[in-house]
């Protein structure tokens, strides 16, 4: 992995819809009679929050269409919501970090949500009036332009989790503007999440063609961000709403792109190992948007000055290097920006990225004062980083309210880790790797190597 910035890449998907209002549970005695219900009040309810994942043949483990099923597993429902586990989510504001605008898209339940969730249980769990459940949101991405899918199918096998990629064709004739993404998985049951990679037409994209055909799977282990000539275009997550940028906004995508795209895929036995060849769906604007958007990466600096000191240095020169056995390592670095054109660059889209030993990660940016001293504004923070569910956040501002960056600034990136045994994340990339105990975790592509990005999608054009 090369240091310091990391120019290009990502963007992706948002998921449920936000909260909807759902009434104010009563409280004191009249509960007992008054109570909410399920087909009233709590299928709603899951049917906008859950259920786009917890419906048969989706990829949660179990299905939330019937009251029979859902009722005996209230209490843990609701376990998983107070613990934020669910909906998975895991940009979340702290009080070192709280970014000013909230998240489009939002899947998390509200606190009156929650108690309406409680209310329900505490109540008797009532089923009410039977009536039909709503539908869950469409994930279903409009105005699909190109499409392109696998002419092999992959069957996932064993139990360690794989990444594959495919070289797709989408077909792309002339140059055209991303506004949508979509993956639409062929078996639900074991694609975990994928990653989609503009690959410019080139002397790289026609030897990794030679070598490993179009439409056809091999293995891809890491790297898939950083190949020369590549662009991020997407990341899919299970159960998330497909991208689509704000407004008139739009990536550029050469004529002759081809899409990479890797799948991480979690198998889950017998019964579900079945082949995949999953989708991709792109909508291309073949007129030039009102803005364009590139993507930039900050972080993963291996050295100093904008890798900062931290526990695991053994030379007094700073090192990223996470020592076997360590908890609560931190790795923090500090960009300066100059050399931009003038005037202010929008950030509408943060795709937090580490790999599996990674805890938590924030991006916050400095902005000097005039009177001297910085304001210190968060641009995404997440405490509990989960590998499984990386995916793109976009603020839900217009353009002009986005938060800005510009020369003068300096953007600030921290991650920590977790390289002990008690990690579960730890454990599982261990056995894949077919190893016991902990090793020294450095920068790097490969799962057992970590990473620490804040990527976003910036508008191109500055902003005075
Ligand atoms: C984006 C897909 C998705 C959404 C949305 C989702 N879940 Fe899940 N859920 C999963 C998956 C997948 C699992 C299996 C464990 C895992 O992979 O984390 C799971 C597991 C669970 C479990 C088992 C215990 C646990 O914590 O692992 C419960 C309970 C649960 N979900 C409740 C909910 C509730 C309640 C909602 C809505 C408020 C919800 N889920 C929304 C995908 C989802």
């Amino acid at each position: 992995m090369r240091p310091s910035t990391v120019a290009i890449f990502i963007i992706s998907v948002g998921a449920g819809l936000g909260a909807a209002g759902c009434g104010e549970p009563e409280d004191g005695d009249d509960d007992v009679v008054t109570g909410p219900t399920w087909y009233r009040d709590v299928a709603p309810l899951l049917a906008e929050h859950c259920m786009t994942c917890h419906s048969d043949g989706g990829i949660a483990p179990f299905s939330m269409e019937s009251y029979e099923v859902a009722a005996p597993a209230a209490a843990m429902m609701l376990e998983a919501v107070e613990s934020g586990a669910m909906p998975p989510w895991d940009a979340e504001s702290a009080d070192d970090c709280s970014p000013r605008h909230a998240w489009k898209d939002d899947m998390r339940l509200s606190a009156s949500e929650i108690q309406l969730l409680r209310d329900w249980i505490a109540t008797g769990k009532q089923e009410g009036t039977a009536a039909e459940i709503p539908e869950p949101p469409s994930l279903a991405l409009d105005r699909v332009s190109h499409t392109a899918t696998p002419s092999t199918p992959y069957t996932t096998t064993g139990s360690a989790d794989e990444f594959i990629c495919f070289i797709l064709d989408p077909g792309v004739t002339r140059l055209s503007w991303l506004t949508g993404v979509e993956v639409v998985p062929g078996n639900p049951k074991v694609v975990h999440h994928v990653v989609l990679v503009g690959y410019r037409a080139g002397a790289a994209l026609d030897a990794d063609i030679a070598a490993n055909g179009i439409g056809r799977p091999f293995e891809c282990n890491g790297g898939v961000l950083t190949r020369e000539d590549t662009f991020l275009m997407g990341v899919w997550t299970p159960g998330s709403q497909p991208f689509e940028t704000p407004g008139d906004l739009g990536l550029p995508v050469p004529a002759g792109t081809k899409v990479l795209m890797q799948m991480h895929y979690h198998p889950g036995g017998a019964t579900t190992n079945l082949p995949d060849a999953s989708t991709v769906n792109l909508r291309l604007e073949t007129s030039r948007p009102i803005n364009t958007y590139t993507i930039t990466a900050v972080g993963n600096a291996a050295t100093t000055p904008t890798l900062l000191s931290g526990p695991g240095d053994r030379t007094g020169t700073p090192e990223f290097r996470i020592p076997a056995g360590a908890t609560n390592h931190v790795e923090s670095m500090r960009f300066p920006l100059s050399g931009l054109p003038a005037g202010k660059f929008r950030l509408f889209a943060a795709y937090p990225h580490m790999h599996y030993i990674g805890v938590e990660l924030s991006v916050q940016v400095e902005h000097p004062l005039n009177g001297g001293g910085v304001d210190r504004e968060c641009l995404v923070n997440v405490p509990r980083w989960n590998f499984d569910w990386q995916r793109t956040y976009q603020y839900d501002a217009p353009i002009a309210a986005l938060p800005a960056i510009s020369n003068g600034d300096t953007l600030i990136v921290r991650c920590s880790y977790d390289n002990s045994l008690a990690n579960p994340f730890v454990r599982r990339a261990l056995e894949e790797a077919g190893l016991v105990e902990p090793i020294d975790v450095r920068l790097g592509e490969e799962s057992l190597d970590e990473m620490c990005l804040g990527i976003f999608g910036i508008v191109v054009e500055p902003t005075p």
